[in-house]
């Protein structure tokens, strides 16, 4: 290849065919198999691509391992979506120093952004906002007893989206009387919210955010299960905008939805085009994020893609 640096030889391949593993968090909700599809469709090999994919279950030292063995193979470029924020220095450092350029997908880190090529993502602190000024708009005024289901501890969807909606509901009357982590699974909002019911009873909650639609998707089990009226007893606000979260809230089990857009592939795979090229690339790509009420969500259902 004609790259000096780099660990594979990027597009000036013998074929032209251009190595990229990509690193994801795993398999834990249907925003996850949209993404990853968004990503293999980008990633294709009539598109040129050579994909190493690995799923790392969210375990975020066996995503570390997959991108530390990228390297060892020397692929002609590293995708991740990282499953948390911390802890990735080092092995940043070393796709650096084999001259391995890395795009982030999705989630952020907190290293530092000289540590890799660019991010392209959604804003989730922003859909945390939304969600929590849709919640005063509906409650402030009213004693309003919330639970959260938070996504995988430490994932910048976590922290950020706790931020944005703390941010929005502060000085109202809205009162979050539990906050714990259903891992961004539908068992695990299933599991997590059968807990906050024995503890507080149905009506003892007036209020449920969840950090994605399949935990919203497993507590409306657990909330039926107890005998309540999801979308009513207690009213229930959620992220992605996934098909079956688009479909539960037309049909009045959740009360509103903020849209987390997966399809990310593309723009993916620009990114390691121009990485490939030699050229300068912003740090961090902002892909535009919708809300919906059920009606909005009828209007659309049929047209969406995931
Ligand atoms: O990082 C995006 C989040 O990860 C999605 O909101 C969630 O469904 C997924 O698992």
């Amino acid at each position: 290849g004609c790259s000096s640096s780099s660990g594979g030889d990027g597009s000036a391949d013998g074929d032209g065919t251009v190595t990229v593993g990509f690193a994801q968090t795993g398999s834990e909700s249907g925003w996850r198999s949209a993404n990853t599809e968004s990503m293999k469709a980008a990633f294709s090999t009539e598109n040129g691509y050579d994909l190493v994919f690995n799923a790392a279950d969210n375990d975020p030292a066996a995503q570390i391992a997959a991108v530390r063995d990228f390297i060892n193979q020397g692929v002609d470029a590293i995708v991740i979506a990282p499953i948390v924020e911390d802890g990735w220095d080092d092995v940043l450092q070393e796709a650096s120093d084999a001259g391995i350029p890395v795009i982030l997908e999705d989630r952020t880190v907190s290293a530092s952004d000289d540590l890799y090529y660019s991010w392209v993502g959604l804003d989730f602190e922003r859909e945390g906002t939304y969600a929590g000024e849709w919640a005063v708009e509906q409650f402030d005024g009213t004693p309003t007893k919330m639970v959260v289901l938070e996504g995988t501890t430490g994932s910048a969807p976590a922290n950020d989206r706790a931020t944005g909606f703390d941010d929005a509901i502060a000085g109202s009357t809205i009162e979050k009387i539990d906050s714990q982590t259903g891992e961004f699974t539908r068992d695990g909002g299933k599991t997590v919210m059968e807990g906050f019911l024995q503890k507080y009873g149905v009506d003892g909650i007036d209020l449920l955010y969840a950090h994605n639609d399949d935990m919203a998707l497993g507590a409306i089990e657990a909330i039926e299960a107890a005998g309540g009226v999801p979308g009513e007893d207690i009213q229930i606000i959620s992220i992605d905008a996934v098909k079956d979260g688009l479909q539960a809230l037309i049909d009045g089990k959740i009360n509103y939805v903020v849209e987390c857009n997966p399809l990310l592939g593309e723009l993916a795979a620009d990114l390691v085009t121009q990485a490939l090229a030699g050229d300068t690339a912003e740090k961090a790509i902002y892909v535009d994020d919708e809300t919906f009420t059920a009606e909005e969500a009828a209007a659309v259902i049929d047209q969406r893609a995931y």
